[in-house]
């Protein structure tokens, strides 16, 4: 069994993408750019966005963090999104969800200049990636995407089980799995209605686990030299930590690991592979290499 190590992958490809840019800034190019808005003070949504201002650093980015308490009115995050868009030193940035009730979240993520949406969430960018033409991918599938190829782990053909219909990973990861220039696999996704979701996982070469609900695939489930890629970053209270809680994936990682060929563990896994996509998008934008 190889443990799939996104942490060390990340940081790889961190390393790369900033000694891009020092190269970039000793040519007088500009230093890429990426601005995030951060509605109120959700736990989750909190680190993510310290992680991804982070990893600006990290890969020689200005970064922008714009915060907002949970009584901004739709109208005025409107409006920043709007300053964003039309920000030239901004290349790309993400308004991190979930946003409050009270705000439409699909009316905010349209609002977004698809050029500068390296999140890949705009209907634009969504659509493009369906019919495999140049856009942003979104973070967590691009991620996954760069884990199975820097494994050289062989997807064409393959058999692949997506749990999970998100709009942020099981759809687009069951768009790209399927795409010829991307994963070439035989696709079934299955969800929380899915009756012979148990058979479809048993059959699968390779299982992507996007469905939130912490240790949900068992030992029974996988077929032994299987693929396991765990999405799954559920805070499960836990008064031995620190912070009273762990993060555990959808899969109970200590009885699924000794049957599969590759598996990703939580954390270190699929996470830091997301906010490195995110990175990847930010450059593609400041180059203009998309679009
Ligand atoms: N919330 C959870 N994941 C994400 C993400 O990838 N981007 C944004 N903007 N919000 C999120």
């Amino acid at each position: 069994m190889v443990l799939i190590d996104g942490k060390q992958t990340a940081a790889t490809i961190k390393a790369e993408i900033a000694q891009q840019v020092a190269d970039i800034v000793a040519r007088g190019g500009k230093r890429p750019h990426l601005a995030a808005i951060l509605v109120g003070h959700d736990g989750g949504s909190e680190t993510y966005v310290a992680n991804k201002v982070l990893a600006c650093k990290e890969c020689g980015f200005t970064s922008t963090l714009l915060r907002f308490e949970d009584d901004i009115t739709e109208e005025q995050l409107l409006h920043e999104v709007d300053k964003l868009n039309n920000d030239p030193d901004v290349d790309g940035f993400i308004v991190q969800l979930p946003l409050p009730r009270h705000i439409d979240e699909q009316k905010v993520i349209e609002a977004i200049d698809y050029h500068k949406d390296v999140d890949g969430f705009h209907p634009i960018n969504v659509g493009r990636m369906a019919i495999g033409l140049p856009c942003f991918i979104s973070a967590t599938p691009k991620g996954i995407l760069e884990l199975l190829q820097r494994y050289e782990i062989p997807t064409s053909g393959k058999k692949c089980v997506i749990l999970g219909r998100s709009n942020i990973v099981g759809k687009p990861m069951a768009q790209l799995m399927m795409q010829k220039q991307y994963g070439d696999a035989t696709v079934t996704v299955c969800h929380s209605r899915s009756t012979t979701l148990k058979d479809e996982c048993r059959q699968a070469d390779i299982i992507i686990a996007a469905i939130g609900q912490p240790e949900f695939v068992t030992a029974d489930m996988v077929k032994k030299g299987a693929i396991i890629i765990d999405v799954g970053t559920t805070r499960v209270p836990d008064a031995t930590r620190k912070k009273g809680f762990r993060l555990c994936g959808d899969v109970k990682f200590d009885e699924v690991a000794p049957l599969c060929s590759y598996i990703t563990p939580v954390p270190g896994g699929v996470g830091p592979m997301t906010i490195c996509s995110l990175m990847t998008n930010t450059l593609l934008a400041s180059q203009k290499k998309i679009f």
